[in-house]
């Protein structure tokens, strides 16, 4: 949902070339965030202007309009302090088109340039207000307003810095926002600030860090000279900054940054970063703290394989390993969640568990809703987000909200979050992001630890939501005797998980095949039951995002109410047979849609022979205990809605009107 990068070197020397080389990489890591448009604004080289490149489409069309643009001359001189802010779009206000690509300006001169993630709200009166004091209006953004809001600020106000501009700005926008901005009236200066949407600081030196925290400094500034408010890393200055929306774009460079907090005004000028709110609360702290990023470069790399997605399908066997390192002790049947330990006394306690996603996140819910209730013995509602703010869910004090997110910035369910978290319940965060605003929002939580997303398709994150949703269960039924042989029996089928899932993966070509005689189709119905029922839903949207055909995900006991009308011996149909609580139910929907001339493709238990009977086309998986069959039948949906989606020329990675990140509501 739009990604944001900022460079700023202090001292230590690089050619604007270079400056912008570090830009579009920054660009190319963030483009899963959105991929409408893209732009950059860096000095000329006489230092007195502004100059932009904006681009529609991908990174990779700026790339080569820079390389153009900017060949050699006066932009390979080094110089030892500059400044670039970048921007990918994932377009809300306004088409995607050069016009309405950020960076977005305050006047003709380039006074201020902005770039934006997120959606001012009140824009509208914003800009009127703006009109009548005679500015223009170039783009059809909400984020034009900032730019023109700042210089009208600077205009009325000659003696503010321009920290204080921006900060008198964002007082006057409402919404969501992450900002960086660059001004030709501060050269060497670049403000940045947040609410509601990502926004990091990342700090590179040659040698450690002097510092573990920088100060923040509450209310009015303090005079510049006062050298304990602001933070200087060295005493020889030597020093570069990155303001970017997630830290993939930032760790080829430094695994050192700062998280910040919404409303924090972040400033750098003479290679000083300051930290400013305007108003401090009693539990305020004193300082942010400088995190050291775990994440390795080797991670956010596609490696061999064509796409993050294929990479990330692959990568299952060892992440879900990952979410259970540590965690799970197979030869003591034990589970410990150090993020939740302390409140599980707790959450025994509540009312009810409500678990509240959107997308893929929520079908995990749906995924581990019946282990949940069979293994607390509470009632367990899944949401989806949006729709529970819409329909103003009552919440009260005693129910547990789990708020599952692989970004951790989905705006919906953050905003889920805070409401649940006013009307006093416990908040439990599940997400893949450490850092992320749900981490941070949450009273106690599970990473799910599957190592960072970056196909938009989420593949590896739904998998380890889902065990640690099942670790949850496992966690809470502990002193159950009753429980104790079902714990063991699916414990003993998560130590065999990640070999079972390399087994499934083995049906790669064979999806492949399949795909090749599916991909012509318009539509693809799935069809599936109690614990496979999510598979059903996800495989469906997997396929609807990537593939843009039409698939349906439905529960085989509705097919006779209706869904059943839509076969016939030419629709597409896949059905998940396994041998559990409700495989006589599955084989009567089978037979009604074979009785309907219907020739569904069977997912079923290895070696299963009377279920493969009706039908020639089968994909075979390992058995595995019920509550965790979701895992293996997941899988081949993933492969199918991939190999369909190469077949049709659509782009993996980068499905068209979507994003990775939704921090819009
Ligand atoms: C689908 C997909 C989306 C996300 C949804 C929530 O493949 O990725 O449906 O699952 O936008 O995102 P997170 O999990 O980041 O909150």
């Amino acid at each position: 949902m739009c990604g944001i990068f900022a460079y700023l070197n202090y001292l230590t020397p690089k050619s604007r070339l270079e400056v912008l080389d570090l830009l579009v990489t920054g660009l190319k890591r963030l483009e899963y965030r959105g991929y409408d448009s893209t732009g950059v604004a860096i000095d000329s080289p006489d230092s007195k202007n502004i100059v932009m490149v904006k681009r529609t489409g991908k990174v990779k069309v700026l790339e080569d309009a820079i390389l153009e643009h900017f060949s050699g001359g006066e932009y390979s001189e080094p110089v030892m302090t500059h400044i670039g802010i970048a921007h990918t779009r994932w377009a809300t206000h306004g088409v995607p088109c050069e016009r309405n690509s950020h960076p977005h300006r305050s006047d003709e001169g380039n006074g201020f340039v902005v770039v934006h993630n997120g959606i001012i709200t009140n824009y509208n009166d914003v800009k009127t207000f703006l009109a009548k004091r005679g500015y223009e209006f170039e783009s059809d953004t909400d984020t034009e307003v900032f730019a023109k809001l700042v210089h009208h600020l600077w205009k009325t106000h000659p003696t503010y810095s321009f920290r204080e501009l921006v900060e008198q700005a964002i007082l006057q926008v409402e919404g969501a926002f992450a900002i960086a901005v660059k001004s030709k009236h501060f050269p060497g200066e670049c403000v940045a600030s947040r609410r509601s949407s990502p926004l990091l600081v990342a700090i590179k030196t040659k040698t450690r860090l002097a510092t573990d925290h920088i100060p923040i400094l509450y209310g009015k500034v303090l005079p510049r000279s006062d050298s304990t408010s602001e933070f200087m890393p060295l005493e020889e200055k030597e020093v570069e900054y990155f303001f970017a929306s997630d830290a993939s774009a930032v760790i080829e460079h430094t695994n050192r940054v700062i998280y910040l907090e919404d409303d924090d005004v972040a400033a750098v000028r003479d290679g000083t970063l300051s930290i400013h709110r305007l108003k401090k609360s009693l539990d305020d702290p004193h300082a942010r703290e400088i995190t050291t990023l775990k994440m390795e470069i080797q991670q956010i790399m596609k490696g061999n394989y064509d796409y993050f997605m294929q990479k990330e399908i692959f990568e299952q066997p060892d992440s879900v390993v990952n979410t259970m390192r540590g965690r799970v002790r197979f030869d003591g049947n034990a589970i410990v969640l150090g993020g939740i330990k302390d409140y599980i006394p707790e959450i025994k306690r509540c009312r009810r568990l409500m678990l509240i996603g959107c997308g893929t996140s929520y079908h995990s819910a749906v995924a581990t809703r019946q282990l949940l209730e069979e293994l607390t013995e509470l009632p367990v509602m899944v949401e989806l987000a949006s729709d529970f703010l819409d329909r103003n869910t009552p919440i009260f004090r005693d129910d547990v909200c789990f708020f599952i997110s692989q970004s951790g910035e989905t705006a919906d369910t953050l905003m889920a979050l805070r409401y649940c978290k006013q009307r006093g319940a416990l908040i439990v965060g599940i997400t893949n992001t450490v850092g992320s605003s749900i981490c941070r929002e949450s009273h106690c939580g599970v990473h799910i630890n599957a190592g960072p997303e970056i196909g938009v398709a989420s593949t590896k994150a739904y998998t380890s939501q889902f065990i640690s949703l099942v670790m949850f269960a496992l966690v809470m039924s502990e002193d159950r005797l009753s429980l104790q042989q079902r714990r063991l029996e699916i414990l003993q089928a998560l130590s065999n998980l990640a070999d079972q899932i390399r087994e499934v993966l083995k049906l790669d070509s064979k999806v492949q095949e399949l795909a090749k005689d599916l991909y012509q189709h318009k539509s693809l119905l799935i069809m599936g039951r109690g614990y496979n029922f999510a598979t059903c839903l996800e495989g469906a949207l997997k396929v609807k995002e990537l593939t843009y055909m039409h698939s349906e995900g439905i529960m085989a006991g509705e097919l006779k109410h209706g869904p059943l009308a839509l076969v016939d011996d030419s629709m597409p149909v896949l059905m998940i047979v396994l041998r559990d609580p409700v495989y006589v139910k599955c084989m009567n929907a089978l037979q009604q849609v074979t009785s309907r001339k219907g020739c569904p493709v069977i997912i079923c238990e290895e070696g299963d022979e009377e279920t493969k009977a009706f039908s020639s086309r089968h994909l075979e998986i390992p058995r595995t205990v019920d509550c965790l069959q979701g895992i293996l039948t997941v899988i081949p949906m993933q492969l199918l809605s991939y190999h369909i989606a190469v077949l049709r020329g659509c782009d993996v990675d980068c499905p068209r009107n979507l994003a990775k990140s939704v921090t819009v509501e």
